[in-house]
């Protein structure tokens, strides 16, 4: 079996953390890696990731969980949460400044493919703000293929994790002044290795039957 078919089987929800257990700093650059180079439609890379190592930012966090009590120990023991945020907006500068970046990073090679990029991104982000009018969910969207791409490192990397959408997003936006910066929380992942009392370590994962889930034509 391949590492990645192995990580991808034996990765599983952690639901007690080993507090005394800390990532390293090289694991949590690894991390922002992943986040950074994950995919998103037109390359609109519509996020912003907040990243809690310290007790105080972890306490921060814990205060979105007050009605969803049993993430909060989660959050607190882990050794590094992340919030993953969604812009509020796909405005003209942003767009801009994606393009700006595309030319600085040497995919832009003259004028007229710089148009087109332009073009191709401002139709799809066109369709989203003014006919299909979803560009919130379709920014979420782009944010879930992070989260995906996280648990996936993380379970490649050996590090325990917890995907978190039981908290007050409101709540942390508030907590954080998330809004005032022109995004908001969408899914928190809570980061580190598991408690020898993790009753969730043991127990068998259950996925349907590939024949319930799979058509092949
Ligand atoms: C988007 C998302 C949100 C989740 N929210 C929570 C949560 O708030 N608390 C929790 O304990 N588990 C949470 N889970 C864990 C799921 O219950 C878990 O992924 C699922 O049961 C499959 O088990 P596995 O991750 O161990 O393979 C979440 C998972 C995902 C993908």
């Amino acid at each position: 079996m391949s590492h990645l078919i192995d990580a991808v089987k034996n990765r599983y929800t952690t639901k007690a953390f080993d507090s005394s257990r800390l990532l390293t700093e090289a694991q949590l650059a690894d991390i922002k890696t992943l986040l950074q180079f994950s995919p998103s439609s037109v390359n609109s890379q519509p996020w912003h990731f907040i990243i809690a190592t310290t007790e105080s930012g972890k306490q921060k966090i814990a205060k979105s969980t007050e009605n969803y009590g049993f993430n909060t120990p989660k959050i607190l023991n882990a050794s590094a949460v992340v919030a993953l945020c969604t812009k509020t907006t796909l405005d003209d500068g942003y767009l801009q400044s994606l393009l700006n970046q595309e030319q600085k990073d040497g995919r832009i090679s003259d004028e007229a493919s710089k148009q087109a990029i332009a073009t191709g991104r401002a139709f799809f982000v066109g369709m989203h703000n003014n006919e299909l009018k979803d560009c919130q969910h379709w920014m979420d969207k782009q944010v879930y293929l992070a989260l995906g791409t996280l648990l996936l490192g993380a379970a490649v990397m050996g590090i325990d994790a917890c995907p978190i959408e039981g908290f007050d997003a409101s709540a942390l936006n508030h907590e954080l002044g998330l809004r005032d910066k022109g995004y908001g929380a969408t899914v928190l992942v809570a980061l580190g290795y598991r408690s020898p009392t993790d009753f969730n370590a043991n127990l068998p994962k259950s996925r349907l039957a590939q024949t319930t889930i799979f058509t092949e034509i």
